[in-house]
């Protein structure tokens, strides 16, 4: 467009025209942030800048579920809650990917009319005025809520233009944070991959050259304790056996990490299984107040793997939950199991997640968690989640920690499943 057309359009003010320099400028330094976090609130900020309103909030798609999912908002907590959720299926991201177009709210009501009475809900909560679809290549990768001018004013052509401008170029620098996001993880998934190898070659070998002497500390106890039955020192054996067999723990869980025992598969049924590890530990849960909500929005829930080893990782994670919440006030164990999308012709993942909201792994320890013997508890082996990795890798699946120090820690396990 011309400056001649740019000075009509915006009725002689250069207002505008200062505006969408500005913002091509902005436009142009977007594509260096690579922090997705500090992008989307520079994002948010611009919104604001272009329209005085109060509520932004940006919903951008999973790539392996193909869910849409909160990542920035500056609505409080209770509107957009975080698991608020859109599912590729559902009627409104279906009118935006067939679309490809904002929608005015005010200016086209029968559209609301389209979209679910859950959907209109949220819209009408979060008073959203222009939601604009976020597209990368004509795919959708997102969503952005804005809400109600301060002054309650319309939005104007030029304002409705300029958020084109920007978004439009955000949507590809987001994609590409997303993507930079996704290769870093993947790079720090091998390097942990490796190191745990090698880690458990050295315990291997350890726990083998400790086996041996120790089951002959152990019988010798034995008999000894046996010959001094009736006296005081048999008591001292008796500890001392306590010791040894708590040696002995620690060297089965480290055989067990280093080379987890063969897999027993057969096809189950995860939903069933969650539930039976629930109920395993379903007093434990009670005595500490823990809430569970547990969704299932898998269509399919089968796969092939060793029930026995899968209940063992669940009720790994589901303990450290626990121990994690004893100091918070409200416990909350949120577990979600879904279908990934296919990642090629044939296979998918199921993915299981356990989320609490207990104290959280400081940043620095994220990457500790997994080595065997990290532990910040008395009484802890460090060997629950080494093990549990072990034993989902042998499954050819991933298992992923991540952490808001003093909010939560959710784990994920992604488990490979045959497409039908
Ligand atoms: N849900 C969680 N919330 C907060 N910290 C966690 C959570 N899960 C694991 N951790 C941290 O990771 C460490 C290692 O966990 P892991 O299960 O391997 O061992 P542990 O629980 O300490 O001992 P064990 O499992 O042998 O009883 C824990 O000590 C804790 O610091
Ligand atoms: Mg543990």
């Amino acid at each position: 467009m011309s400056e001649k057309a740019n000075k009509q359009r915006a009725g002689g003010s250069s207002n505008w025209i200062d505006m969408r320099n500005m913002l091509s400028e902005f436009n142009r330094s977007l594509s260096l942030i690579v922090d997705k976090e500090l992008l989307l609130s520079n994002i948010v900020v611009k919104i604001k800048q272009i329209v005085s309103v109060e509520k932004v909030s940006v919903f951008l798609m999973q790539h392996d579920t193909d869910k849409f999912l909160p990542a920035a908002s500056s609505q409080p907590e209770e509107e957009v809650s975080r698991n608020t959720l859109f599912s590729a299926k559902d009627k409104l991201i279906n009118w935006f990917s067939v679309n490809e177009s904002l929608l005015v709210v005010s200016r086209s009501p029968s559209i609301l009319h389209y979209f679910s009475p859950e959907e209109q809900e949220l819209i009408r909560t979060m008073q959203s005025e222009c939601i604009y679809p976020l597209k990368v290549m004509n795919r959708l990768t997102g969503l952005v809520f804005i809400g109600r001018k301060n002054d309650r004013a319309d939005y104007s052509q030029d304002e409705l233009d300029l958020l084109a401008l920007l978004l439009d170029q955000a949507a590809v620098a987001i994609e590409n944070a997303v993507l930079y996001e996704e290769q870093s993880a993947r790079i720090k998934k091998m390097y942990r991959a490796d190191r745990l190898a090698i880690l458990g070659q050295l315990a291997a070998g350890a726990a083998h050259e400790i086996r041996n002497p120790l089951t002959a500390i152990r019988s010798t106890m034995q008999y000894l304790g046996k010959e001094m039955k009736g006296s005081d020192k048999a008591e001292m054996i008796d500890e001392l056996m306590e010791e040894v067999d708590r040696i002995n723990k620690i060297v089965q869980g480290l055989l067990s990490f280093a080379k987890p025992t063969e897999l027993e598969t057969a096809r189950i049924d995860t939903e069933a299984l969650i539930r039976e590890t629930l109920s395993l530990v379903n007093n434990l849960l009670k005595k500490q107040s823990v809430a569970v909500n547990y969704r299932n929005l898998a269509d399919d829930p089968v796969i092939v793997a060793d029930p026995a080893q899968l209940k063992q990782v669940f009720l790994n994670i589901l303990l450290n939950a626990v121990e994690a919440m004893a100091e918070s006030n409200d416990k909350t164990v949120n577990i979600v199991l879904e279908n990934s999308r296919p990642v090629d012709m044939r296979s998918r993942y199921l993915i299981v997640s356990f989320e609490d909201n207990g104290k959280g792994v400081e940043t620095e320890n994220i990457e500790n968690v997994f080595n065997p013997f990290y532990t910040t508890k008395k009484e802890g082996t460090g060997l629950g989640l080494p093990i549990s990795y072990g034993i989902i890798n042998k499954h050819n699946g991933e298992m992923e920690l991540t952490s808001r120090p003093g909010a939560g820690t959710k784990l994920v396990i992604k488990l490979p499943q045959a497409l039908k």
